[in-house]
């Protein structure tokens, strides 16, 4: 999210500038308030106790201590080590034990068929090779076993979050843009070959916060994106970019009371490996 547009097949620099702003704030304390989505998740893969699990981009661990909770042997893959040493800690509490290792998503440190099941949850959709990383979570997990996602599509809360954001601080040129992981269409591109069947359906999770001015400012304290990105700015361009994300909030806001529930729409996918 840096103002720099690198060429276009760059991606190491792209994933170098990606990987500082996750590292920067505290992705946690967004991520321990959508628990919900990985809980569902689990649900919709039908998770048995000790399938072999993978949580690709797993951040502090929503989705990798949720199969954890349902006894199945977890791996948490991110290519941040501090928000693995935050999900370890946090199973640990739960005492449960899970295994972590630092990667890259479009490059996953493990063997073909390493996986009954093969978990992300906003995660791997915002590595820049869309294709590779696609190719990446069907290699590691075994024919006829199953790939979740949850992905946020264009026409979303996280949607228009994502177009006011890069009006201040565009993407590299050349990034297809994140949101496509969640168009039926594109799936089908990207999985359609090595897959049986992939099934789509359309959820709701609700940002839940004390007032508008609240939910911005947990975002650009602890976002890491956003965070970095308002790093880069004037004060007066922050002050821009802080009345347009209101206005984001303030067009999805169901709320009459002064605090916020928006609607957070988003795609959960499960996919079933060809045999
Ligand atoms: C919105 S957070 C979601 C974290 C977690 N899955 C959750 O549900 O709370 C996005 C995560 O993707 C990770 N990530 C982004 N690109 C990645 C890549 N190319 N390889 C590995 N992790 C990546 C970030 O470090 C961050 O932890």
């Amino acid at each position: 999210m840096s103002r720099s547009s690198p060429p276009t097949s760059d991606f190491s620099k792209v994933k170098q500038q990606q990987k500082d702003a996750w590292e920067s704030g505290d992705l946690g304390m967004f991520s321990k308030t959508i628990v919900l989505v990985s809980e569902l998740l689990c649900e919709a893969v039908d998770l048995r106790s000790n399938q072999k699990v993978l949580d690709v981009a797993a951040g502090t661990g929503n989705t990798a201590i949720a199969a954890a909770r349902r006894w199945c042997d977890v791996t948490a893959v991110d290519f941040v080590q501090g928000l693995l040493e935050q999900a370890r800690r946090r199973a640990e509490v739960e005492a449960f034990s899970i295994s972590v290792a630092q990667g890259d998503a479009e490059n996953l440190p493990f063997k073909d068929s390493s996986f009954d099941v093969v978990l992300s949850t906003f995660g791997s959709m915002f590595a820049p090779n869309q294709e590779r990383t696609a190719v990446e979570l069907l290699r590691v997990c075994r024919p006829g076993g199953k790939v979740g996602m949850t992905n946020f599509p264009p026409d979303s809360f996280a949607g228009e979050f994502f177009r006011a954001m890069a009006r201040h601080a565009p993407p590299p040129r050349g990034i297809k843009p994140s949101v496509l992981w969640g168009l039926e269409d594109r799936l089908h591109d990207l999985f359609g070959a090595g897959a049986s069947s992939i099934d789509l359906r359309r959820r709701t999770f609700f940002f839940r916060y004390a007032s508008p001015q609240h939910w911005l400012d947990v975002f650009r304290t602890y976002f890491g994106p956003v965070r970095s990105a308002f790093q880069t700015l004037d004060t007066a361009r922050a002050e821009r970019l802080s009345t347009q994300l209101l206005n984001v909030v303030g067009h999805f806001n169901q709320a009459t009371d002064g605090t916020v529930v928006a609607p957070c729409d988003y795609v959960e996918i499960v996919v079933l490996k060809r045999t």
